[in-house]
């Protein structure tokens, strides 16, 4: 049979099975243009958004190089450990399962100076001698950027959708296309962009200051058909939060989890249709 030119396919064939002890039912990635513009805080917000929402939700912290995951849910004292044949990932004090190089080394203060072929190796590592149990949605912290690192994570991991973390700095347009092509060169759907530290709420008079200059993340989200999943300002109290390994106390409700889950879901079902043989876009709108 001839094969349609147009059919929308992924890249692997489900990557790499998942093993006995684990039941995930959804792996989202979280990635960003460039470091340091709050992926990991976005992705420690959606896994404890996602488990107040009644989720059995998981973290696997693929950025190697930058593990910032442990710190930020107080867990840098736990050591992983064996389940059987199987690692055993670390809990944080809600029930939120971690795996993370941090977890794993004798000094987590030390440097991982790894080359990409390496890292790739720790994180499928990661998925394939890991007992997640259940679990219904499982983030993946990225390696920032566009590169070689997080090119490799997202072949060896079935990541089935990624939320665009970015901050209202330079080049903002250019850093969320570069990461839009990646995910779409990988035909992983996007499921939406979150601006941090987007703004900043004067202590005294509350006015709303955009402190990097007025956000361009509407239009270039429009220009990509994105969602604009939310624009978390610049807290210092939650930095001190996160700093004290408290993530799991910020305030409800800064980024719907749940939504992205299912938007994540759906994409799947699209997916599975357009590979039945069927594909559209979007829904028919009512009365349409
Ligand atoms: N909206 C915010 N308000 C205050 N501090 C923030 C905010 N977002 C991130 N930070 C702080 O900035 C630093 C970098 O954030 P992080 O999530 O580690 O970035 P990345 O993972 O992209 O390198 C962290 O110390 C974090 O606590
Ligand atoms: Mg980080």
């Amino acid at each position: 049979m001839a094969e349609e030119p147009n059919m929308v396919e992924r890249t692997e064939p489900a990557k790499l099975e998942q093993n006995a002890g684990s039941n995930v039912k959804q792996v989202i990635g979280i990635m960003s243009g460039k470091g340091g513009v709050g992926k990991s805080l976005v992705c420690g917000l959606l896994a404890v958004e996602a488990q107040r929402k009644g989720l059995k939700v998981g973290i696997l912290d693929a950025d190697i190089t930058g593990p910032s995951i442990p710190h930020m849910f107080g867990i840098d004292n736990q050591r992983i450990t064996m389940m059987g044949k199987f690692l055993a990932p670390a809990i944080t004090s809600t029930g939120i399962k971690v795996m993370s190089i941090n977890l794993m080394m004798n000094n987590p203060n030390d440097p991982v100076i790894w080359r990409g072929s390496l890292i790739a190796g720790a994180v499928s590592q990661f998925w394939t001698d890991v007992a997640w149990g259940d679990i219904d949605v499982l983030f993946v912290d990225m390696p920032p950027g566009t590169g070689d690192v997080p090119l490799t994570v997202f072949q060896s991991l079935p990541i089935e959708g990624v939320v665009i973390v970015t901050s209202p700095q330079d080049l903002v347009s250019m850093i969320v296309n570069k990461a839009v092509k990646m995910a779409d060169d990988m035909h992983v759907p996007v499921l939406g962009v979150v601006e941090n530290m987007s703004y900043l709420v004067c202590p005294h008079c509350g006015e709303r200051v955009e402190v990097f200059g007025k956000s361009q993340i509407h239009d270039i989200a429009k220009e990509h058909d994105l969602k604009v999943l939310a624009q978390l300002p610049i807290d210092s109290k939650m930095a001190e939060q996160i700093d004290r390994g408290r993530v799991e106390d910020v305030p409800e409700g800064l980024i719907d989890a749940k939504q992205v889950v299912e938007d994540a879901a759906s994409a799947r079902v699209r997916d599975a249709l357009a590979s039945g043989g069927f594909s559209f876009t979007t829904a028919p709108e009512a009365g349409k």
